[in-house]
């Protein structure tokens, strides 16, 4: 089965062509226009601004997806229908109703963190087992989620403020690194001392599995407010920041997975592209889980991308999850 994906939530206008068959979907092609540089001048993502340039962007971005059809058309087309930016949801949404109404093919609605979820079953013989436990880390999410099996979400924690991917990116912006901060604070963080300044670590000895990361932020802005010099020790201040986070996320991950008795872990969502953190969770889980599998998703997988919401898209579609065209609509609840 050939699914035409399209995913537009926020500032990357993408569309992706992926086979699926039995348990397994590869990639044709994923083509991503990234709006990052024209965002840039305004230090974060304008949805006014990100949704003109997904209407400018969009046919170019899904003729380019579609090319390895070679004019055939795809079987069923899959969208993220939230959650997201409303009017940058808005022009994917529309224009995949317009081709599955044309086309006279099934859509299959998306939620985009299921995406990110599904992104580590892309091009892999040896995908996630069940059950598995998921750490979906974003610029929007940070959630811990039990999949019993394929489709079945259940969210046991999430964060209670801020993101791990805004943490991120607010603590970069206090440091003027530029935008978009979690890679400008990674690269940064390579020359510093992880252990230069002791972070709170927060809700890390506290039982449950939700998360909080404004007080790490609080922290960090009075922090930098005592230190005359804190422009000479930038490396430092992002390595402890990094650290801080990934502390919080590897130690509750393991005591889930630890608690769940799960088979699989599986890190996803744009922070899972952080090299330290992809590493240092590993290192836990062969540590104190050696039977446990880890699964992350290809680099070109872990910000976002159409080719994740169609390896979901495929799911569902195989589980009779389709719509008639007509009847897709941008759906912002947070639920699975
Ligand atoms: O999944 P994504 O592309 O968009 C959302 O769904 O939010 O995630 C974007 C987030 C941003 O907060 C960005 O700073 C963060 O992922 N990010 C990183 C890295 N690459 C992207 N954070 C830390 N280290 C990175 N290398
Ligand atoms: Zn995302």
């Amino acid at each position: 089965m050939n699914i035409l994906a399209i995913e537009t939530s926020c500032d990357e206008t993408a569309a992706a062509v992926v086979r699926g068959a039995r348990n397994r979907v590869t990639t044709r092609s994923n083509a991503v226009f990234s709006q990052i540089d024209i965002h840039r001048a305004f230090g974060g993502v304008v949805p006014e601004v990100a949704a003109r340039n997904h209407i400018k962007k969009i046919l170019p971005v899904v003729n380019e997806a579609l090319k390895p059809l070679k004019g055939k058309k795809p079987d069923a087309i899959a969208v993220t229908v939230g959650p997201g930016l409303i009017p940058s949801l808005v022009v994917g949404i529309e224009t995949a109703k317009s081709l599955a109404y044309a086309w006279n093919k099934p859509a299959v609605p998306v939620n985009h963190i299921a995406g990110h979820i599904y992104s580590a079953f892309l091009d892999t013989k040896q995908p996630p087992q069940f059950p598995a436990l998921v750490l979906t880390v974003s610029g929007g999410h940070t959630e811990l989620i039990l999949m019993q099996g394929h489709l079945q979400f259940k969210r046991i924690g999430a964060t209670r403020d801020d993101a791990a991917g805004e943490a991120f990116d607010k603590t970069a912006k206090l440091m003027e690194l530029g935008y978009p901060g979690g890679p400008k604070l990674a690269q940064q963080a390579e020359q510093g001392n992880a252990s230069a300044f002791n972070f709170p670590r927060p809700m890390l000895n506290e039982p449950g599995w939700d998360f909080s990361f404004s007080g790490l932020k609080t922290a960090v802005r009075y922090t930098l407010q005592k230190d005359v010099n804190w422009k000479k020790n930038i490396p430092n201040y992002c390595a402890s920041i990094q650290q801080a986070i990934i502390d919080v996320l590897v130690g509750k991950t393991v005591a889930a997975a630890t608690q769940h008795g799960v088979q699989s872990v599986v890190l996803a969502g744009g922070v899972s592209a952080n090299t330290e953190l992809r590493k240092q969770l590993g290192d836990a889980l062969a540590r104190e889980l050696p039977d446990v599998t880890y699964h992350i998703p290809d680099f070109q997988y872990c910000t976002d991308n159409a080719a994740m919401i169609g390896a979901a898209g495929y799911f569902f579609a195989r589980a009779g999850r389709v719509k008639p065209a007509e009847n897709v609509t941008v759906d912002l609840e947070v639920r699975l």
